[in-house]
């Protein structure tokens, strides 16, 4: 574990240079929106999508210098999903990755148009991504789009405000999560494999494998929303209960949510056996995930 934390602490070193060369200065005017935008991006936050983008890379055989750029898309492409779901017509969230959230500091317009901005420029990061044999930016591009918009990541978030004081079954609870959650985990492992010419049956495990570990991400996030502290967390804990949320320890408890958790990485872990060896790093950081405390 210890060679796995050295290893996610150099991917987030990396991962934040480019970021930090891709985004627009801070003093580059208009400089509000550019500060604000580094406010939240630079907030800390685990960088799991780009770190599983730099690792399905190397699980299909590819170079971290081609996957980059998709890499710092779906952090941005996160990051902004974060900024709008904070805000107070959505879950109304004052703390995120441990500071007061982007509306608190520069108000809700801004906020607002931060998250333009930063979907913005995730896409023209993925415009940057160089073509190899197998993959053109129009692939890139049609993935990308396809993930941000309303049959899967707003999809999702429309789901989840829709269900908001229902008692929803687990078929929908689940319908929520793929949107919301899973599904920038896919796309994040197929735009590194993307970038490593992945061959369809590559592309197929990363696919299987980001949407098992994906709908555990959330059950975990929901169950931590309840087990941990808010200082620990960086967000306000006990939120989802506060604005009667569905999630998994509503609906199934604490404990089979934990179990449901362990079910699905497990699943997640067997979709990773196609690609051999070359995956190890997704296979630890799907055991890391399990286990996590924030
Ligand atoms: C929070 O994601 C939103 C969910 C989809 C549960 P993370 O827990 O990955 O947040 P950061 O990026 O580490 O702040
Ligand atoms: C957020 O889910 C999923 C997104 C698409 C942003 P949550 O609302 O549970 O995330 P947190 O708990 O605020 O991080
Ligand atoms: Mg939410
Ligand atoms: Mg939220
Ligand atoms: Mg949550």
């Amino acid at each position: 574990m210890s060679d796995l934390k050295s290893y996610l602490k150099e991917q987030i070193a990396l991962v934040d240079a480019a970021l930090d060369d891709y985004l627009p200065e801070a003093a580059l005017a208009p400089s509000l929106v550019h500060e604000a935008m580094r406010y939240s991006v630079f907030a800390g936050g685990k960088r799991l999508r780009p770190i599983l983008t730099l690792a399905a890379a190397e699980a299909c055989g590819g170079r971290l210098e081609a996957a980059m750029p998709g890499a710092c898309a779906v952090e941005v492409m996160h990051t902004y999903s974060l900024v709008h779901d904070d805000l107070p017509c959505m879950d109304d969230d004052d703390l995120r990755r441990g500071r007061p959230t982007s509306h608190k500091v520069y108000g809700e317009g801004m906020a607002v148009l931060i998250g333009d901005a930063l979907l913005t420029e995730a896409f023209a990061m993925i415009a940057s991504i160089s073509e190899n044999d197998t993959f053109t930016v129009k692939d890139y591009l049609k993935q990308f789009a396809k993930t941000g918009g309303s049959c899967e990541l707003i999809g999702g978030q429309v789901l989840d405000l829709e269900g908001e004081g229902k008692t929803l079954s687990h078929q929908e609870l689940i319908k929520i999560h793929e949107a919301k959650t899973a599904a920038l985990l896919v796309c994040s492992l197929r735009l590194g494999g993307m970038s490593a010419a992945a061959s369809d049956d590559q592309l197929q495990a990363l696919t299987d494998f980001g949407y098992h570990l994906g709908l555990a991400f959330q059950v975990i996030d929901d169950i931590l929303d309840v087990t941990q502290s808010t200082e620990v967390l960086g967000k306000t804990a006990g939120k989802d209960e506060a604005t009667d949320k569905a999630t998994y320890p509503s609906i199934l408890g604490l404990e089979e949510s934990k179990q449901e958790a362990a079910r699905l990485t497990q699943q997640a872990l067997e979709a990773l056996k196609p690609l051999g060896k070359k995956a190890h790093r997704l296979e630890q950081i799907a055991h890391y995930l399990l286990k996590r405390e924030m």
